[in-house]
């Protein structure tokens, strides 16, 4: 008989869970893992740092015997119906008070279900969102932990334990209720494909119109890097541009085929703001084009059928890539106040109570998508907790405003040299749209109730008005 000596069991040692498990042995927790892949147990074992306490099972139950009580569990395995059938196979072995986290990106609704499921099974479940990548679970992730409270009580020492930290501070706090955990890093996903889509707009403008080479992006990712555009998805771009590539001569970013993949968060993230309903106009054109690419075929047929020429820029070079800087700058600002404009919208209709303050504190680090920014965003919900939209900061709308020539500019040129930047160009008319006092959406209501008696409201009355048109 095997004696319960270990603190924390990972189900499911594919990168991220193996390296969140080497992660805590490192911070001293006695560490056991399942997976059904033996080889991939052997793999962890190996990695293990030396004097640590990290072991292989090859039974779920093996691994359940051996974990102090009350046991805690993560799933780290594909989202979907695994889930589910790693939550049945594991019921029979677990009792009371034992603490199951699913760290993988499920979809929140799947999530609610099982915590439905769960309830009257005493068995505390938690929604995890885990991000950093597989370096980034080795050395320390951004944790997104929701649900059930007692169990983020009992988790805590450990998260904080491993999380990555900035000024010291653990990136790791309770996000809210019920499913909240895979509903913030859905959106933290979301912001990060729209994120991506700015870059590459930026990258392809860069490259097609201004011409320059590899090392020459290298460099001016570095300068940008080293500034007020400090962030994550900058310093890897950056080293992206040196890569070589091993069977070619070339370097590795001009190899890859430009069709791009996705695993579904983005969708989900557009999916669900539009059932809300919130606009996230940058999110929903980052999936568009991530789909759009898969349409290679097409997309060269259409372009020996229209033929667009690339207008290269003239002497105005380097005032071009200064105001590409801004640009992106301020795109990148309205994806963050998109993303968390829809938590903020989410939180009460989901009622989740995601606390705001502490998402952006906990995505300073660690996650793919920190950034200098978000000490800027961290000050503003200092100052409102509630605040609406980050737009609506009065010291991060001084910095907007000055960046807004610039991001005109960008897209007058991006567009005119035949570029595509729907990214960009969404992030303005988002920004645009979200300024304007009044909206032309009156006609919208007038036609809708001239061919569908929809009625509308009146600007010098309340109540519903139908109008005969004809
Ligand atoms: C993270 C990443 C991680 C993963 C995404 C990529 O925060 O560490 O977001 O979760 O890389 O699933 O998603 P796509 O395959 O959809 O681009």
């Amino acid at each position: 008989m095997n004696t319960p000596s270990f603190d924390f069991g990972m189900i499911g040692l594919g990168v991220m869970g193996r390296n969140l498990l080497l992660n805590m042995a490192d911070h001293g927790y006695a560490v056991i893992g399942f997976d059904k892949d033996l080889a991939k147990g052997t793999a962890l074992e190996s990695a293990a740092s030396p004097g640590t306490a990290v072991k292989a099972v090859s039974t779920l139950a093996e691994m359940v015997q051996q974990l102090k009580t009350p046991r805690k569990l993560m799933m780290l395995v594909p989202a979907g119906p695994i889930v589910d059938s790693v939550i049945s196979d594991l019921l029979p072995l677990l009792e009371k008070g034992d603490i199951v986290i699913d760290g993988g990106n499920s979809h929140y609704k799947d999530t609610l279900l099982r915590i439905n499921f769960l309830e009257d099974k005493n068995i505390h479940f938690m929604s995890m969102g885990i991000s950093g990548g597989e370096h980034g679970a080795r050395t320390g992730p951004s944790i997104m932990p929701g649900g059930d409270q007692l169990a983020w009580q009992q988790l805590k020492p450990i998260l904080e334990a491993v999380s990555a930290k900035v000024n010291d501070t653990p990136c790791v706090a309770y996000m809210g209720k019920a499913a909240a955990g895979h509903y913030v890093k859905m959106v933290h996903n979301g912001i990060e494909y729209a994120i991506m889509q700015l870059i590459s707009e930026v990258y392809d403008i860069l490259k097609r119109q201004v011409g320059l080479t590899n090392d020459e992006l290298h460099s001016l990712f570095k300068k940008w890097n080293e500034g007020e555009m400090q962030s994550y998805l900058i310093e890897i771009t950056r080293d992206i541009f040196l890569k070589e590539d091993e069977l070619s001569k070339n370097r590795l970013v001009d190899m890859i085929l430009d069709k791009a993949g996705s695993k579904g968060t983005g969708k989900w993230t557009s999916q669900d703001a539009m059932d809300l309903p919130v606009p996230i106009p940058t999110i929903d054109i980052a999936v568009a084009m991530r789909d759009l690419s898969v349409f290679k075929d097409e997309r060269v047929a259409a372009a020996a059928l229209y033929k667009p020429r690339i207008k290269t820029v003239g002497p105005h070079k380097e005032k071009f890539i200064h105001q590409l800087h801004d640009g992106l700058y301020f795109a990148t600002i309205i994806c963050y106040a998109q993303g968390l404009a829809l938590l903020h919208n989410a939180s009460p209709a989901l009622q989740m109570d995601i606390p705001l303050p502490d998402v952006v504190r906990i995505w300073r680090g660690g996650c793919i998508i920190r950034s200098s920014l978000l000490e800027l965003f961290m000050t503003a919900f200092k100052k409102d907790k509630q605040l609406a939209n980050i737009l609506l900061n009065k010291k991060l709308s001084s910095r907007i405003k000055k960046k807004q020539a610039a991001i005109r500019k960008v897209v007058q040129q991006g567009s005119s040299a035949r570029i595509p930047v729907a990214g960009l160009m969404s992030a303005l008319a988002y920004f645009d749209a979200y300024c304007t006092e009044r909206m032309p959406v009156n006609l919208v209501q007038a036609q809708r109730d001239c061919f569908g008696a929809h009625t509308y409201q009146r600007v010098d009355r309340e109540g519903s008005f139908h109008t005969e048109w004809e």
